[in-house]
């Protein structure tokens, strides 16, 4: 029987916090986010609540604009050209999902690459795949932030990655190949998930399905980063994972709440640090 370890991604992420405090103390400016939501989806407005207060707590400048459901495609493109041109603006994050009418694509190639903090843009999608990382996705990094910190080796590993979005799914896999893990990138329609993941060291669940990954598939010993954010049926937050019957059997697993995702907010303040002060 394993001793599973929980990766507490809440520590690291307020650790990693603590230290951009510090680098943005040192700055004779603030670095500035401008986080722009469309609409009223309960989930987003939690979220982008927790992005500003990090913003706040870093010693950001940052800007939090909000737009009717019903607004245009033309109103949020003209809202994100004037970001562009606001040199008081260092990032610009519209979170997502849009409203169905509005086309996220188009508003993700308006944004200026170098603002473009969440790494959605072709550009910085690009010179991830093409291996000159620019401003890479913030929950893809956060994961490899705490595989990191972990101390979880990956040259020469398979990494088994269930879920294939441009958010997370899709760059965790350039990041994992990158740091020299060999990738299977798998999706909710898998046939035979469970013969792809008996082979994975390293599993990153990223379907959006609530435990959908139980620890009777895993091979003994797997590494489990859990990307999910979902609410069980019993009203709950929960994850991709069945984490409970993973214990025994992965060697580490990260929780739900409490791992990835207060990563995913540290990662978006290193992001905007850094497109404040490189000059790409
Ligand atoms: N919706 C879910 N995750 C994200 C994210 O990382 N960035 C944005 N903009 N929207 C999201």
């Amino acid at each position: 029987m394993i001793n599973t370890l929980l990766i507490d991604g809440k520590a690291v992420a307020a650790s990693l916090r603590a230290h951009i405090k510090n680098q943005v103390a040192g700055l004779d400016f603030k670095p500035g986010l401008a986080v722009v939501l469309v609409g009223e989806d309960p989930a987003s407005q939690v979220y982008v609540g927790h992005k500003i207060k990090a913003c706040e707590e870093a010693g950001f400048d940052s800007r939090f604009i909000r737009l009717p459901a019903q607004a245009s495609q033309a109103e949020l493109l003209a809202q994100v050209a004037a970001l562009n041109n606001d040199a008081a603006v260092h990032g610009i994050l519209v979170q997502m999902p849009l409203p169905q009418h509005l086309d996220a694509q188009a508003v993700i190639a308006a944004i200026h690459p170098n603002k473009d903090v969440d790494g959605f843009h072709v550009a910085n999608a690009g010179a991830l795949m093409t291996g000159a990382p620019r401003l890479v996705p913030c929950t893809p990094l956060g994961v490899m932030k705490l595989l990191e910190v972990a101390g979880v080796p990956l040259r020469g590993t398979h990494a088994v990655v269930v879920g294939a979005s441009n958010i997370v799914g899709k760059p965790q896999a350039l990041l994992l190949q990158a740091a020299g893990a060999t990738v299977t990138l798998c999706n909710s329609k898998t046939r035979d998930l469970q013969a792809h993941l008996k082979m994975a060291d390293i599993v990153v669940a990223a379907v959006g399905k609530a435990h959908f990954i139980t620890g009777s598939m895993l091979k003994a010993g797997a590494v489990v980063m859990d990307v999910g954010i979902n609410r069980g049926a019993d009203g709950k937050l929960c994850g991709d994972v069945d984490t409970a019957s993973c214990m025994g059997i992965a060697s580490a697993i990260t929780p739900v709440p409490g791992g990835v995702g207060p990563m995913t907010i540290a990662l978006l303040l290193a992001n905007t640090l850094k497109a404040a002060t490189l000059s790409f």
